[in-house]
């Protein structure tokens, strides 16, 4: 048998250290390093290969040839089916992440649920709740009369006895991977060696017998995933079950997918009876909209092929502080300091006595450039205390130089608009050719001080009234 030596792997990325320190070297995180046993660790492979052991050539063939489309399973809750690009590829597997009661096993047991009266074989593995508390959960959301098995077991190797036996699982759910342990490795569960060792042995299930796998992982709460992390580039697709406190919406982000688009957001609400779908995002986050305030830009974002609007709030204060501060909610904040350097510079708009405030309304993150000029028209208007017409979106990229650059789907973000109410628009020179019509109403800066001029321009129009 091989000779196991300790050594030490860091919780947070994986690297591995000989001995123990109180720092990781690789990412520079604190206390993350624990002792681990080498044998069944990632890249020492099954046993049985490490005997010494002729290789065996396998064909090599050509990049062109037949191609079968994925097959899938679909579940029919058409927000989860759209951030999984079509329903759980067979023989795959797919990670879940997510903060703690954002509603993982909610969603999982919906999912597996409507997979299972599909005619769907199902096996619900829970390693955190009792069988009793699954059933309680299933019947508030009226799970409790599908077919789905289920099983409260963490030990990898009997998890993989129990679905060997009778007719291959179609889905086989695990929640959570944190909480199983396979004898392969002599680690304590949670630790990093773990988690790979048992993920590993699932993948290969998955791959093997052509079940789908859903593995669940907590996030903590820094934002990384103990434990997951490490699986994520071992699995084929990582999906983020993401929300706020306070709100009641949760979105199912595609970080990573090998068999389609990762740019999807499925969009839920959290009911008495589980996770509601919501087919149109953006009266959610427009719902609670307070029109008149100054400081509130409606933005018209895109996620993946599907436009979202969503108000983007601003408060510029006078500040009492030597470095004023800039506080940002969904969004970046050395984009908002880019932004205000640009208003600095190119357009004479003074922040330098002021805090500044962002938050994209509902828990919404933003990751687009294109919300430059929401954010810029926002900042102005909570800055100079107008209001900003309350029919009017904003979407655009601001250069360093001022000037204002076209974003893609400016068409699709257009016709969203106008089907919400919208009647005007500010947006890029240069953006594909609008339709007929929306010329009228749609404000195309060249510079982002032309943006200024026009907003301040209605303090002009006010007073001369
Ligand atoms: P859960 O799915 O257990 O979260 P996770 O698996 O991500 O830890 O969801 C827990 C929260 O969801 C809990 O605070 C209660 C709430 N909830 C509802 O509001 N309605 C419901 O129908 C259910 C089942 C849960
Ligand atoms: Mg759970």
């Amino acid at each position: 048998m091989a000779k196991s030596r300790i050594q030490f792997i860091c919780q947070n990325c994986g690297s591995v250290h000989t001995r123990w320190a109180g720092k990781c070297d690789a990412c520079g995180e604190w206390n993350t390093l624990v002792e681990e046993g080498t044998s069944g660790g990632i890249g020492s492979g099954p046993s049985s290969l490490r005997t010494s052991r002729k290789g065996r050539p396998v064909a090599l063939t050509s990049l062109a040839g037949e191609i079968e489309d994925a097959p899938r399973i679909a579940s029919g809750i058409s927000e989860l089916d759209r951030a999984t690009g079509g329903g759980f590829v067979r023989g795959s597997a797919l990670l879940v992440g997510g903060d703690p009661g954002i509603g993982k096993s909610t969603l999982l047991t919906q999912a597996a649920a409507a997979l299972a009266r599909r005619g769907n074989r199902i096996v619900y593995v829970s390693g955190e709740e009792a069988v009793a508390q699954i059933r309680l959960r299933a019947q508030r959301l009226g799970a409790a009369d599908s077919t789905v098995e289920l099983a409260a077991e963490t030990n990898v190797e009997d998890i993989l006895a129990t679905i060997a036996d009778g007719r291959r699982p179609d889905l086989v759910i695990i929640d959570s991977i944190q909480t199983l342990w396979t004898d392969a490795a002599d680690s304590a569960p949670g630790t990093v060696t773990q988690v790979r060792a048992a993920a590993q042995a699932l993948i290969r299930y998955a791959k093997s017998t052509g079940a789908a796998i859903v593995l669940v992982g907590h996030v903590t709460k820094e934002g990384q995933i103990a434990g997951p992390r490490v699986v994520e580039h071992m699995v084929d697709a990582v999906l983020y079950f993401e929300g706020e406190g306070g709100h009641h919406h949760r979105i199912l982000r595609t970080v990573k997918n090998r068999f389609g688009p990762t740019d999807e957001i499925g969009v839920f609400e959290m009911s008495d009876k589980g996770l509601r779908e919501v087919s149109n995002p953006s009266e959610l986050f427009l719902g609670e909209r307070h029109a008149a305030a100054p400081g509130a830009a409606v933005f018209a974002g895109m996620e993946g092929t599907r436009p979202v609007l969503v108000e983007i709030q601003s408060l510029v204060a006078p500040t009492s502080l030597g470095t004023p501060r800039r506080a940002v909610v969904g969004w970046d904040s050395p984009r908002l300091a880019m932004v205000l350097a640009v208003l600095e510079a190119h357009c004479g708009v003074r922040f330098g006595q002021h805090d500044v405030y962002l938050n994209v309304a509902g828990g919404y993150r933003i990751a687009e450039p294109a919300a430059d000029l929401a954010v810029a028209a926002a900042l102005v208007s909570s800055l100079t205390g107008l209001a900003l017409p309350a029919d009017c979106v904003y979407f655009g990229e601001i250069s360093l130089s001022g000037a204002i650059r076209p974003v893609a789907h400016a068409q699709q973000r257009l016709k969203e608009a106008e089907k919400l109410g919208f009647g005007q628009a500010v947006l890029p020179r240069g953006s594909e050719e609008l339709g007929s019509g929306n010329d009228s109403r749609a404000f195309q800066p060249a510079t982002l001080a032309d943006l200024v001029v026009r907003i301040a321009g209605s303090l002009r129009r006010d007073t001369d009234d």
